[in-house]
Parts: structure tokens; sequence; C-alpha cells
């Protein structure tokens, strides 16, 4: 297994360099040894499994093994020259935002998945956002969007109204910035989660039965009080936080001797905040060429159903155990970019789809088992697309040579009980 961790050697430190240094959306030109290092996916030992068998029948696959020899019979003693375009893992955060102390989350892991690749077919990596702080990627935009907040517009405290890893996200960067944080949650908010917020000294109101409720109570606090009152999935700062997946992505692929983009990044989407930002951190490395496949549970399926109706649909109930993909309506925005490749070719494309609650906890279950990771049925909607055999079947004309990232939002509102009633695959 390839654990990538970011940002080592030469490249990492210009990189970092730069992106401390640099206020503008400058792009640089990354040249890169291409080698070959024993046990790498790269290798021709290796790939041999994915063309064995029946696979090896199969169009695709024969057309993957072919672009594969080539890369490999060139690899080894030739400098290749990479042109992605990199702003450093910061992506295009504003650095002044960092003054007086880094971003409150965490670069992540990119680890090369043997089986998810064998079930996908390509090359996958994973990107492990379940180890952040605070239990999920959320931490990222929220994070920032909390410390921009204090540092460059003069908040003083902040208010949530989530009771789920927004909630969280929040009430730890309130936590860590030293600033007063109020969540207001609804009364079906467990009791394990407002304790956990209290941990991060989270103030926690419980009000109203349903979260419309205590949004609308959250927000009132925070016009009173002139906090910054943090959305958990609309905002721009929230997007570019959520952007650095992308950032990330990019040095710690090419780090792994990867030498074109991903042909598919998968995700799943809640209220959108997630698909925004890996959808705007694409447009900023100008990976214009991979295509992004995302995945909601049947019952949470807001953007699926909107997707499908070409109208924003809100949804009459959550009924899915993917809890923390439950919002009634996915933002416009991200409804907006699903119809943007089809109506101007802008890129990325974005294939929504569904999976049952069953195969998202199965996928959970699997998951754990295979990479001794334990994340949230919302995590398993899109790790379901990998176990599912729907990255399998997926193409991507324009750029089909290249491999799979699974981002792993993670997801701190689970323990091993919410798995015991369910089947095993
Ligand atoms: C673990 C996890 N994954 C994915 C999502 C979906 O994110 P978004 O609402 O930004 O689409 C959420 C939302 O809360 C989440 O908690």
């Amino acid at each position: 297994m390839l654990a990538q961790n970011t940002f080592r050697g030469t490249h990492s430190s210009s990189l970092a360099a730069s992106s401390q240094t640099s206020t503008s959306y400058t792009a640089i030109k990354v040249h890169n040894a291409f080698s070959t290092t024993n046990g790498s996916p790269h290798n021709t030992q290796n790939y041999s499994y994915f063309f064995s068998n029946s696979l090896a029948k199969t169009r695709r696959a024969r057309r993957r093994k072919k672009a594969f020899l080539a890369r490999a019979s060139s690899s080894g003693t030739e400098n290749k020259t990479l042109e992605w375009f990199n702003f450093g893992p910061r992506g295009t955060m504003l650095q002044q935002t960092f003054a007086d102390g880094p971003p409150l989350h965490v670069s992540t892991p990119l680890i090369y998945s043997q089986p998810l690749s064998e079930r996908n077919e390509r090359t996958t990596y994973i990107k492990m956002d379940n180890c952040q702080p605070s239990g999920s990627f959320k931490l990222r935009g929220l994070g920032y969007a909390c410390q921009k907040a204090l540092v460059l517009d003069g908040k003083k405290s902040f208010v949530s109204s989530s009771g789920g890893n927004a909630g969280l996200a929040v009430a730890y960067s309130g936590y860590r910035l030293g600033a007063k944080t109020t969540v207001v949650v609804p009364e079906t908010t467990p009791a394990f989660i407002r304790d956990r917020l209290e941990s991060y000294k989270a103030k926690v109101i419980v009000h109203g039965k349903q979260w419309s409720e205590a949004n609308g109570l959250a927000e009132k606090i925070a016009l009173e009080e002139d906090a910054f009152f943090a959305h958990p999935f609309e905002g721009e700062d929230t997007w570019t936080g959520h952007a650095t997946i992308v950032h990330e992505m990019c040095a710690q692929l090419r780090d792994a001797g990867e030498t074109v983009p991903p042909s598919f990044i998968c995700t799943c989407v809640g209220g959108g905040g997630l698909l925004l930002g890996i959808a705007q951190g694409l447009r900023e490395v100008g990976w214009a060429k991979t295509d992004v496949l995302v995945s909601e549970t049947v019952g949470c399926d807001s953007l699926f159903q909107s997707v499908q109706k070409n109208e924003l649909v809100t949804l009459p109930a959550i009924t899915s155990v993917a809890k923390s993909l439950g919002a009634a309506q996915v933002s416009p925005t991200a409804f907006d970019l699903t119809q943007q490749w089809k109506r101007e070719g802008k890129s990325p494309r974005v294939t929504s789809t569904t999976v049952t609650d069953d195969q998202a906890l199965d996928a959970c279950k699997n998951f754990a088992n295979h990479h001794r990771a334990l994340v949230e049925p919302a995590c398993g909607a899109c790790l379901a697309l990998s176990y599912e055999g729907r990255v399998r079947d997926a193409t991507n004309d324009t750029n089909d040579a290249g491999c799979v990232v699974v981002q792993v939002c993670g997801g701190a509102i689970t323990d091993l009980s919410a798995f015991s009633s369910s089947s095993s695959s």
C-alpha cells in the first residue's frame, strides 16, 4: 500500500513556500522526475492483476492496459514534465487569514487502495478526510470561514444551526480560536452530540422540532450578537476551504507517480457544499477532464431528484439512515453546477446517482474491514459507488487513462452500534 503523506521533498517545500508568500492566483509549472518505486501501483507486476482473466476481454480493460503499458515502458529513467496548475495546499484561501495561526484543518493522507482498485478496475486512491480533527471534511470550509470572519471581518463569535458534522466543525473552530460559539439544534439531536458540542465549550440551545426552526433562531441570535453565522453548506468561503481537497490531491497524486489528472472523483451530496468545493478546486487546478461522480442515499436524494426533474425539488421528509445527507433541498448553486455541463459544456461533468441505505451501510462495513476506519453512512453512500460497481461501469471519454479518487468525507456521528443490524456482504 502506498501512503502518500503530503508535500514531501523538494516539490513540497517549493509549493508550501509559494502558497505562503503568494496571495494572488499565480499558476506555476511543476517539473517532476517520473520514476517507479517498488510496490507502486505503476509496477507491471501489480497491474497484471487488473488485466487478468475475464476483465482483459472487455474493450475497456484492453484500452487501459495499453495506456498503462505505454506509461510503464517509458518510466524509470526519463523525466516527464507535468504542467498541472497548483496554488499549494492552501488553495485560494486568503493567506492573511493565517496571520496569527495556521488553518484549523489538516492536510489528509491520500492512500492507494487495493480493494477499491480491484473493484473499480482502475488505480484508486482514498482521500482520508475522516482524519480531520472534528471528524469530517466540514472543518476545511467551516474552519476557514470562521477563521476568516474572526481575523479579517472582525467577528467575535460564531453561531451554527447544525446538530451534525457542520456544528461540530464550527464548535471545534470556536474552541481552537477562542471565540464564543453557540449551536442551536433541534429536539431530535441525540444527547451524545450535544455532549460532544459542549466538550468544545460551545453553548448548545435546543429549539424546535425541525432543523428549520433551529436555524431560524440561530440566524436571529447571529443578527442580535453581530456574530458570524456559519451555514452548514452555503457560502463562498466554505466552498473555498473545501476546494483545498483538490489542491492537496494535486501534489499527492504527482508524488504517487500519476502523470495525468484523475478520470473520476467520487463524493456524496447533502446540501452540496462539498460538491461545490470540489468543483471549484478542479477549476482552479485546471483539471477540466476530471468527472465527478456523486451519490446520495434514496430518501436523501434531493440533488438526484432535481436533476431528474430538471428543477429544484424539495423533499417532503428525510427517510434515509444517512442523516448527514439530509438536506430537504440542495443548494441552488449545486443544482446549477450539474446543469452547466449540459448547458454550456462547462466542466466538471457531474453525474448524480443514488444508492440504498443497505448499500451505504455495507460499504461502511467493507471499508472498515479493508481500511480499518469507521465512517458515517453519508460517507458510505460515496464508497458504495465503488463497492457496487458504479465506478467500474463509468467511462470518461476525454480522460479514460487516469485514476479514481474517492473522497472519504468521514463523519463523527457514528459508532459500531450503527452497523449491528445491517447485513454485511
Ligand atoms: C460526513 C458528511 N459527508 C457529507 C456531507 C455532505 O456535505 P454537503 O452538505 O456539503 O453536501 C455531510 C454533511 O453534513 C457530512 O456530514
